[in-house]
C-alpha cells in the first residue's frame, strides 16, 4: 500500500494521469486498444449478387451497409456488387438510386461514393427465366475479369420467399451454385427468413436449397443475432466466472425476455397477415435470444459448437400442453391508440389488413425447458407491435434470499436481485440490489450497478446488417440459422399455430390492447401469468 502511494505522488504528474495509470495497471483491460477493427483477417475477393435489388430491403440496408463497410474498410479489396432485378435499368440508373439510398439511410460521409460506384453494377433479370441467369453468369464472368474476384460469388435473395426455391434452383441449373467449377470459386447463398411458415414448408424449403447449394452454402439470416448486444450476451456469460455458477434453477426465479416495438405492420399487411407475431418474431428472434440465455458454454467458440449448443436449448423445449394452453399463450391484437402523440389505427384498419382479422400481433407465452440446468424455471417470452415503446431486454429475476434476518423489522418482503441484459435502445446491464438507505430508520432500498455498452470505447460499429454481410464474405456461420435449429423451433411452434389458427373460436381467444400501451395484460396480470407458471411447475 505504501508503494503504491508513493508510485502515485511521483513528481511532476498531474494525479489524476496517476490514477487511471494506476488502476490501469490493476485492470490493465480496461481500455480496449481503438484499433479493435473491423476486419481482424483478410476476406476473399469476391462479387456479391443482390437478386431483388429494387426492392426496399436493398435501399434500406443492404446498399447502405456495403458502403458504411467500405468506409470502414471492412470490404475485400477486390470487390464488385450486381444488383438484378425485374426492372429494365441502366447500370447509372442503379448507381443513382442508391446514391440516393445511402443518403436517405442517414449515411454522412459520401466522399468515397464514386470509388464504391466503381463496383456497382446492374442486370436486369427474369426470375423464372433460364436464359436470363445463362446471361447473369456471362456478365457475372465479365465482371469478374475487371475486378479479379476470383470466381467467388455471394447471392443474397431480398425477393419475396415465395421465390426461393424456384431462383436457389435457377442459379443451380445455370453454373451458379457449384464451388470450383465452371469457372466459379466459392458460392454462398444469403435467405431471410421467413424460412417457410411451419415444420412442413421449412423442410420442403430446404430440400429445394439442397438441390443447389450444400449447407455449408446457405446463409440463413437471423438480424437479431448481430446485434452487439446480442452477441455480448455470450461473452458476459461466458468470459466472466461470476455468473455462471448463479445461472440455473438454483437460483433463478424465471427469465424474461422481451421485445417490444412501437411500430404497426407498416406496408408489410400482405405478409404480416398471413405470419402473425409467432412466425414473424417467436419463431427466429425470440427462439434465438431464448438459447443464448439458456444454453450450455460450448467447449470453444467456433460457429458449429456454438450452434450445437443452441441445438440443445432447442431439443429441451418442453412442448406446450394444448388441452392448457391458455395458462401458457396469450395472443393479442392491437386496436387504435396514441404513440406518443400520434393517433394510429387498429391493426384491422390498416391498409391491406382484413377488418376481421385475427392474426395475432402480440404474444406472450411461458416455456420451460426439460433439463437439468432449467427444470421448473418459466422462461416468459413477450413480443408485439404498436406498444408502449421500442424495448428489448433480457430479465433474469433471481430468487428471494431464502430467510429473512431482517423481519422483525421489515416484515417478510425483500425485493429480489435482478439482472437485465439491456439489447436495444439501451445498450447496458443492469444489475438490481438492497442497500441500507441512509439515515437512522432501518430500511432497505434497491439501487442498480449499470454498465453502458459503449463505456471506454471508441472504435469502429458494425450494423446487424453490416455483421451479417461481413460474415458472410469470411464464410463465418456463427451468427446463422443452421437448418436442424429452424426445424426444431418449428417443430415447437407449429402445433400452437395450428391449434389457433383451426381452432374455431381464435376470434375469442384473441386478446385486444390499446395502441401504445403495454399490451393485453396488467402489470399485476402478467405477473400472475409468470407466477402461475412458476407455482405449478
Ligand atoms: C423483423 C420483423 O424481423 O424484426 C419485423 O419482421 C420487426 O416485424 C423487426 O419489426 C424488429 O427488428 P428490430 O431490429 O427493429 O428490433
Amino acid at each position: 500500500m505504501i508503494l503504491q502511494q508513493e508510485w502515485l505522488m511521483e513528481d511532476g504528474e498531474d494525479q489524476n494521469q496517476q490514477g487511471k495509470a494506476f488502476a490501469e495497471s490493476y485492470a490493465p483491460d480496461l481500455h480496449i486498444a481503438a484499433q479493435a477493427c473491423v476486419v481482424d483477417r483478410p476476406i476473399d475477393p469476391c462479387t456479391l449478387i443482390i437478386l431483388g435489388a429494387s426492392g426496399d430491403l436493398t435501399a434500406r440496408k443492404l446498399v447502405p451497409s456495403l458502403y458504411n463497410l467500405f468506409l470502414s474498410n471492412g470490404l475485400p479489396t477486390r470487390f464488385a456488387i450486381v444488383g438484378c432485378s425485374r426492372k429494365e435499368w441502366t447500370r447509372k440508373d442503379f448507381q443513382n438510386r442508391m446514391k440516393r439510398a445511402i443518403k436517405e439511410a442517414g449515411v454522412s460521409d459520401a466522399s468515397k461514393w464514386s470509388d464504391f460506384a466503381t463496383a456497382l453494377y446492374y442486370e436486369p433479370v427474369t426470375y423464372d427465366s433460364l436464359a436470363s441467369y445463362e446471361r447473369l453468369r456471362s456478365t457475372l464472368r465479365d465482371i469478374e475479369g475487371k475486378h479479379e474476384t476470383e470466381g467467388n460469388l455471394v447471392f443474397y435473395l431480398a425477393l419475396p420467399p415465395s421465390l426461393y426455391k424456384s431462383v436457389a434452383g435457377m442459379l443451380g441449373a445455370a453454373g451458379l451454385a457449384s464451388e470450383g467449377e465452371e469457372g466459379n470459386g466459392w458460392a454462398r447463398i444469403v435467405i431471410e427468413k421467413p424460412f417457410g411458415r411451419d415444420l412442413e414448408t421449412a423442410a420442403d424449403l430446404d430440400r429445394s436449397l439442397h438441390e443447389s447449394f450444400q449447407e455449408n452454402q446457405i446463409y440463413r439470416i437471423d438480424h437479431y443475432l448481430a446485434k452487439e448486444t446480442v452477441q455480448n450476451v455470450l461473452v458476459f456469460r461466458f468470459a466472466n466466472s461470476i455468473f455462471e455458477p448463479l445461472w440455473n434453477r438454483s437460483y433463478i426465479d424465471h427469465v424474461r425476455i422481451t421485445a417490444a416495438e412501437t411500430l404497426g405492420v407498416e406496408h408489410r399487411a400482405g405478409y404480416y397477415e398471413d405470419a402473425g407475431v409467432l412466425r414473424d418474431m417467436f419463431q427466429n428472434h425470440m427462439m434465438q435470444l431464448l438459447a443464448l440465455t439458456a444454453m450450455d458454454p460450448p467447449s470453444l467458440f467456433q460457429a458449429e459448437r456454438v450452434r450445437d449448443e443452441k441445438l440443445e436449448v432447442f431439443q429441451a423445449l418442453r412442448p406446450m400442453p394444448l388441452d392448457k394452453i391458455d395458462e401458457h399463450l396469450l395472443l393479442g391484437q392491437y386496436g387504435a391508440g396514441k404513440i406518443g402523440s400520434t393517433v394510429v389505427p387498429a391493426y384491422r384498419d390498416e391498409a391491406g389488413v382484413n377488418a376481421e382479422s385475427v392474426t395475432p400481433t402480440f404474444a406472450l407465452m411461458r416455456v420451460y425447458l426439460d433439463n437439468w440446468r432449467w427444470q421448473g424455471v418459466p422462461f416468459c417470452l413477450i413480443s408485439g407491435k404498436r406498444l408502449a415503446r421500442k424495448l428489448t431486454e433480457i430479465v433474469i429475476q433471481f430468487k428471494r434470499v431464502p430467510h429473512s434476518m431482517f423481519r422483525p423489522v421489515l416484515g417478510e418482503h425483500i425485493t429480489v436481485n435482478r439482472l437485465t441484459l439491456g439489447i436495444q435502445p439501451e445498450e447496458k446491464i443492469t444489475l438490481t440490489f438492497q442497500t441500507k438507505n441512509p439515515g437512522a430508520t432501518f430500511c432497505l432500498r434497491s439501487v442498480t450497478m449499470d454498465f453502458d455498452y459503449h463505456q471506454n470505447y471508441e472504435g469502429p460499429r458494425l450494423d446487424a446488417y453490416e455483421k451479417c454481410l461481413l460474415d458472410c464474405m469470411q464464410g463465418d456461420h456463427m451468427l446463422f440459422w443452421r437448418q436442424d435449429a429452424v426445424e426444431l423451433c418449428w417443430a415447437f411452434l407449429t402445433p400452437i399455430l395450428d391449434n389457433y389458427e383451426q381452432s374455431t373460436d381464435s376470434g375469442r381467444r384473441l386478446r385486444f390492447y390499446q395502441a401504445g400501451s403495454w399490451g393485453p395484460l396488467s402489470p399485476g396480470q402478467m405477473e400472475k401469468f409468470l407466477r402461475e407458471g412458476i407455482e405449478r411447475s
